[in-house]
C-alpha cells in the first residue's frame, strides 16, 4: 500500500533511537517537534514509514490546552534510523506486537529491590511472539494504581499484551487480583486454570495465587505471582495461545474449525 496515512513534518534531523514529540500543526508544538496537518489514533507499537524515515510510537500523551483551548494528542515517536528535516509522507503499520509488563512491589517501586519477573517477561514472550516494543513499569501495591495503569495502557496506549507480576497472594498488600478484576472486561478463566494447574505441577504453593485473567480493550492482560521461577512456570502454558487470543480478540472473523494447533 502506498497511500498516505499522515503527513509529517520534522524541523531538525533525528539520530537512530532518538525521541522526538509529534502534535498536530498550531496545538503549541515546541522547537524541534515533529507535527502533521492531522492526527489519526496510533498506539504504542505502530510503525510510520514514509521515504527513508521510519518511526516507532513509544507513548501516547496529552498536550495540555491553555487559554479556554482545549487539550490535545501528544505522540512520542522514536527514530528507528538517522532521519533529516523535511515533509514525510508516512503510511502507519503494525509489525508485531506492543507487550507491557508491570511490577507490583511497594519496596521494587521505592527502589529497595531489584526485581527479575519483569524482564524476564519481555524476555521469554519474545521467543514465542513478534513483538516491536517491550515496556516495563514498577508500581506500590496500590488497587487505583494499578487499576489507572491498566486501563491507561490498554485503552490508551494501545498494548496487546499486559502482563503482571506479583501481589496475587494472600497478604494485606496483594490486591493485584480485585484491580484487574475492576477493569477488565471479558475474564479468560482458561488462563487462569492453565496456570493454576502448570503450577501445581510444580508445587503445592501453586493454590495460593489468586491470579485474574482477562481482556480489556485490544488487550490481553494476566496476572503472575511475583517470583521469577512462578512466572516461567505461569507463563509456559499460555505462550503457544496468545497470538490466536490477540487475533480473535482485535477481530479475526476466520473460522477457527481450520485452526491448524
Ligand atoms: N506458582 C508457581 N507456578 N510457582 C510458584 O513458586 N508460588 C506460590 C503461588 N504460585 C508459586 C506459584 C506462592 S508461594 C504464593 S504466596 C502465591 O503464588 C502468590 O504469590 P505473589 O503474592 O507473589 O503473587
Amino acid at each position: 500500500m502506498d497511500s498516505c496515512d499522515i503527513s509529517l513534518t520534522l524541523e531538525g534531523p533525528i539520530k537512530k533511537g532518538g525521541r522526538v514529540h509529534l502534535c498536530r500543526v498550531g496545538d503549541g508544538a515546541e522547537s524541534g517537534w515533529a507535527t502533521a496537518p492531522s492526527l489519526p489514533r496510533l498506539r504504542v507499537g505502530d510503525f510510520l514509514e514514509g521515504g527513508n524515515a521510519e518511526f516507532l510510537v513509544v507513548s501516547i500523551g496529552w498536550l495540555p490546552g491553555s487559554g479556554g483551548k482545549a487539550s490535545s494528542s501528544l505522540v512520542l515517536l522514536e527514530a528507528c534510523n538517522d532521519v533529516a528535516a523535511g515533509d514525510f509522507q508516512c503510511t502507519i503499520s503494525r509489525r508485531g506486537y506492543a507487550l507491557a509488563w508491570v511490577t507490583l512491589s511497594d519496596k521494587g517501586a521505592a527502589g529497595k529491590r531489584t526485581d527479575e519477573s519483569g524482564p524476564l517477561i519481555g524476555t521469554m514472550v519474545e521467543e514465542t511472539l513478534n513483538l516491536s516494543v517491550v515496556q516495563g513499569f514498577i508500581i506500590p501495591d496500590e488497587p487505583l494504581q494499578l487499576k489507572g495503569l491498566l486501563s491507561d495502557l490498554a485503552l490508551v496506549q494501545g498494548f496487546d499484551l499486559i502482563l503482571t507480576t506479583g501481589g496475587t497472594g494472600v497478604g494485606p498488600r496483594d490486591i493485584t487480583p480485585e484491580a484487574t478484576l475492576a477493569v477488565i472486561e471479558m475474564r479468560l478463566p482458561g488462563f487462569e486454570r492453565a496456570m493454576t494447574a502448570a503450577s501445581l505441577a510444580k508445587t503445592p504453593h501453586g493454590a495460593i495465587s489468586r491470579a485474574v485473567c482477562g481482556t480489556l480493550g485490544q488487550a490481553i492482560i494476566v496476572n503472575m505471582p511475583g517470583s521469577p521461577k512462578a512466572v516461567a512456570e505461569c507463563l509456559e502454558p499460555l505462550l503457544p495461545t496468545f497470538k490466536h487470543t490477540l487475533e480473535k480478540l482485535q477481530g479475526d472473523p476466520s473460522d477457527c474449525a481450520t485452526l491448524r494447533k
